[in-house]
């Protein structure tokens, strides 16, 4: 089972009798580790990111841990000895140095992320104009806030409003995995997953990353309001 940490919200795990491979992608630092491992992404739009691609993986077994790491690197232990088919999976030197440089800031960025979302709570709370059916991301313990993602009616409308504004969001993600072409194989109709489907229209994600300033906030906040009014 693959779950999800999306968006940085730490997700709700029940018990499985299941081998569990966590999606920490968006979530580094929400959660402690549940199943067999977890994976992270330094994309750069991530929390902690790169100047470019990498990841890392998180587990506190050494045979697993010790399986991925043959894995890495074409499964070859030692060098042109292969053991399994693995890939190049390997971590950038040049990568890794950036991410030794900025993993320091992270928890400050964390805070500041988790400041703002609490700032935007509050602007949202004191603006008249926003419509009851606009919802913020509910704040459950250990969100790390890669996105604030807001649920807004009139979506697509809303995002044109900003954009004319100067404020920059994005839809994650407009197309739900069922409708993707890669899966049209699986069957899968328009209909068949209302609340996946529902997302894909209203989810809109806001600015927050950790430098934002109150005046940007308010100003985000003021157009929203002025949109719907
Ligand atoms: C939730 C989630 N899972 C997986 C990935 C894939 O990570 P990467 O692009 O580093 O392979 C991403 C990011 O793109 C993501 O946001």
């Amino acid at each position: 089972m693959i779950p999800v940490h999306l968006f940085g919200r730490p997700a709700v795990l029940p018990k499985v009798d299941l081998p569990v491979v966590e999606d920490a992608a968006q979530s580094i630092g929400a959660c402690k580790l549940y199943g067999i491992m977890s994976c992270l992404s330094f994309f750069p739009s991530k929390n902690l990111g790169a100047f470019g691609d990498g990841g890392a993986v998180l587990c506190d077994d050494a045979e697993v841990a010790d399986k991925v790491v043959l894995l890495r690197a074409h499964g070859s232990r030692p060098k042109y000895v292969h053991h399994v088919v693995g890939g190049n999976f390997r971590l950038d030197a040049l990568q890794a140095a950036i991410l030794r440089v900025k993993l320091p800031q992270l928890p400050r960025w964390t805070a500041g992320r988790r400041a703002n979302a609490e700032r935007y709570r509050r602007l949202f709370a004191g603006s008249p104009g926003i419509p009851p059916e606009l919802r913020l991301p509910q704040d459950v313990p250990g969100h790390i806030y890669n996105q604030f993602v807001i649920r807004a009616p009139r979506r697509d409308g809303l995002r044109q409003h900003l954009s004319k504004q100067g404020i920059g969001t994005e839809v994650y993600y407009p197309l739900a995995l069922h409708l993707q072409p890669c899966f049209a194989g699986l069957g899968f109709r328009e209909g068949a997953f209302p609340h996946a489907e529902a997302a894909t229209r209203q989810a809109l994600a806001l600015p927050i990353f950790a430098e934002l300033t109150e005046e940007q906030q308010t100003h985000v906040v003021t157009q929203i309001a002025a949109y719907y009014r």
